[in-house]
């Protein structure tokens, strides 16, 4: 048995295993549950009884120096083991990932705030779903009347308590008036819809931002002056603007506004149809109604107010063609707006 345990103890000292399947293939046959190890503990049973102390030593001995050299080996091989064994070279540099960009909607979203700020206007939210007094009949559509066709509305709850999505955010300036005294000037940004066959140019949901001063004596030239500035921080300086006589219940007298187009310079082409404008807004003095419903004296203030739809700006400044590409989040579309901010 001594010859036995030298010449394992021989095998033991000139085994190489270099990679870690040779050195599960060594743990098997030295240590595992039919290995070496567990043979020599069996066969000491047939020793005789006063050489089983010397043995059992020896075998002990023995496995000792198996579990040194397994894990000796199992050291050496993890500390150099440069992922080799599964095919990947770990000192590769890593895949560097690509930053995203903002959404154009969000750009012109930001640069409306901004032109709007620079001139005292606050921002101001509601929400998205509305009673009937905050989205219309407070802004002077009386019951049943056909302007409320204007906007196809989706409702959430008819009859009394009736809710709808909101069509526009003029319901977000309804709530401002209601809820702070003049002078007042904000301009309420947000998510609107509308029962719309979606194409290029219309969707169900679309992004405006809406705009409202009152104090005393606001006059039809603030809010053409007002705009004039919009237009030229917006399209450039040597945009013109131009206003058409409009109807919206909330405002007399209405208008639409266009802004001379910015590609052909107002000389005309195709984008603007050969009229050298485009139409960008809708706007007018605030209805006296309007005033009074929520609660401000008409006769000391008045007021106006506008509203503008921020694809339409969008697809003007960037001369998309088509509405619904900022709705299909093609990361090939989106990713030409890369912006610093
Ligand atoms: N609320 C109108 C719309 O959504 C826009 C508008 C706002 C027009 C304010 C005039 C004054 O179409």
């Amino acid at each position: 048995m001594k010859e036995k345990i030298e010449s394992y103890k021989k095998e033991l000292s000139d085994l190489k295993a270099d990679t870690l399947d040779a050195l599960e293939t060594f743990r098997i046959k030295f240590l595992g549950s039919k290995g070496i190890v567990k043979e020599l503990y069996a066969d000491l049973k047939s020793v005789a009884n006063e050489e089983k102390r010397e043995f059992g030593q020896l075998i002990n001995e023995f496995r000792n120096l198996a579990e040194e050299k397994y894990n000796e080996v199992k050291e050496a091989l993890s500390s150099t083991d440069s992922g080799s064994e599964s095919g990947e070279d770990l000192t590769r540099p890593g895949t560097p990932f690509e930053l995203g960009a903002r959404h154009p909607i969000s750009l012109v979203r930001k640069e409306i705030i901004e032109i709007f700020s620079r001139i005292g206007f606050t921002v101001s939210e509601g929400p998205e779903v509305e009673d009937d007094w905050h989205n219309f009949s407070a802004l002077n559509f009386p019951p049943e009347h056909p302007a409320r066709d204007m906007q196809d509305t989706f409702f959430v709850e008819k009859g009394e308590n009736e809710m709808a999505l909101r069509t526009h955010t003029s319901s977000v300036q309804v709530r401002v008036m209601e809820n702070s005294k003049p002078p007042i000037r904000t301009i309420s940004p947000g998510r609107v819809f509308r029962n719309e066959a979606i194409s290029a140019r219309a969707h169900c949901i679309f992004h405006q931002v809406e705009g409202l001063y009152i104090d005393e004596n606001v006059s039809f030239a603030d809010l053409k002056q007002t705009l004039l500035y919009f237009a030229k921080e917006m399209f450039g300086d040597q945009t013109e603007i131009r206003l058409r006589p409009s109807y919206f219940p909330f405002t007399e007298p209405s208008a639409e506004v266009d802004v001379s187009c910015n590609i052909c310079a107002g000389k005309g082409c195709n984008v603007c149809k050969y009229t050298g404008f485009l139409e960008i807004l809708g706007c007018g003095m605030v209805d006296p109604n309007v005033l009074e419903a929520a609660g401000i004296d008409s006769k000391k203030y008045s007021g106006f107010a506008f509203g503008m739809g921020i694809e339409r700006i969008a697809m003007l400044k960037y001369q998309v063609k088509d509405l619904r590409l900022f709705f299909e989040n093609d990361a090939r579309f989106l990713k030409q707006f890369k912006s610093a901010y």
